[in-house]
């Protein structure tokens, strides 16, 4: 699936004419099977971007084409947007509104048109895929701990199995090893063909796993990059108040003694590898 995003504005406080919008003049190009990372300050309109995405929040101006048609126009169909973009929320909880664990994941199944036991065995399937056993299954989700309640939230998106799927900050409350398996999964999906957005603020996870990085600032984009050229003698990552990851800062220093390293070699594996090849360890 394409998304083009076209010069999209957003702002919630309707009411105040003279307030900013809180997202400006969005425009990205999402390709088919991308994996992109959103990447930006505490309020720089991440999270309302990414909402815009599956149809959740409506543009105040401009336009968003989904394989070249407007999702604004009348004759799209919104309802089958949200099962093909698939969204886990920031906060977990707010997507939950069952009794029970396997209730909660098995939703999403059953408006798709599954049968009741249909969509209970594509719940524990999609539960089994984060982790978590029939221990679970009959929990309340608002009573779960914060990285529980994140792995509920992805399996009831993981059911509907989407094109494109859209995590809020999906490491946040997870112990390494959930993270890891986390990241497993999503890169499992990535190369299955679908397209993975995510919002992080661990610049890590980015190399480790993106394609891609979209930079927000105060509601806007001001960069959108590969993440090999993001990180490197790149002014935008340079004003944007994050820290340089130290893969970034070891390749940097790495370069200044041997001036023939590749500088665009930043995931753990590729720098042991360009180390071994060209200082011949
Ligand atoms: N529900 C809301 N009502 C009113 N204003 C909101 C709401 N949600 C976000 N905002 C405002 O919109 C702007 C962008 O917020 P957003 O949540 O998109 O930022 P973010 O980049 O996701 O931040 P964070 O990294 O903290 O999650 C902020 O100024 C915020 O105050
Ligand atoms: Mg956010």
């Amino acid at each position: 699936m394409n998304i083009e995003v076209k010069n999209v504005f957003y702002k919630y406080n309707k009411f105040d004419k003279d307030s900013d919008y809180d997202i400006k003049d969005i425009s990205i190009d999402i390709f088919d099977n991308d994996y992109l990372a959103v990447v930006g300050e505490t309020g720089s309109g991440k999270s309302t971007f990414v909402q815009h995405l599956n149809g959740l929040i409506k543009a105040d101006l401009g336009d968003i084409l989904v394989d070249g048609v407007s999702i604004y126009s009348k004759s799209f169909d919104m309802q089958n947007l949200k099962f093909r973009v698939g969204l886990v929320f920031q906060y977990p909880e707010y997507q939950f509104f069952s009794e029970t664990v396997i209730d909660d994941v098995a939703f999403g199944a059953i408006n798709m048109g599954f049968s009741k036991e249909e969509a209970n065995s594509k719940a524990r399937d999609a539960l089994k895929i984060m982790g978590m056993g029939k221990e679970y299954f009959y929990k309340f989700p608002f009573s779960l701990s914060g990285g529980e309640k994140r792995k509920v939230a992805i399996a009831g998106i993981l059911i509907m199995n989407p094109e494109v799927l859209i995590l809020d900050e999906p490491q946040a409350g997870l112990d390494p090893i959930s993270k890891k398996e986390l990241f497993n999964t999503l890169n499992r999906l990535h190369s299955m063909g679908k397209t993975i957005i995510i919002i992080t603020h661990n610049m890590e996870d980015v190399i480790e796993n993106a394609k891609r990085v979209a930079a927000f600032k105060n509601g806007r984009i001001i960069t959108v990059d590969y993440v090999k050229n993001f990180f490197i003698n790149n002014e935008s990552f340079d004003n944007m108040n994050l820290e340089k990851p130290e893969q970034v800062l070891f390749v940097e220093k790495l370069k200044q003694k041997y001036v023939n390293i590749d500088l665009h070699k930043l995931k753990e594996l590729e720098i042991i590898d360009e180390i071994r090849e060209k200082i011949k360890l």
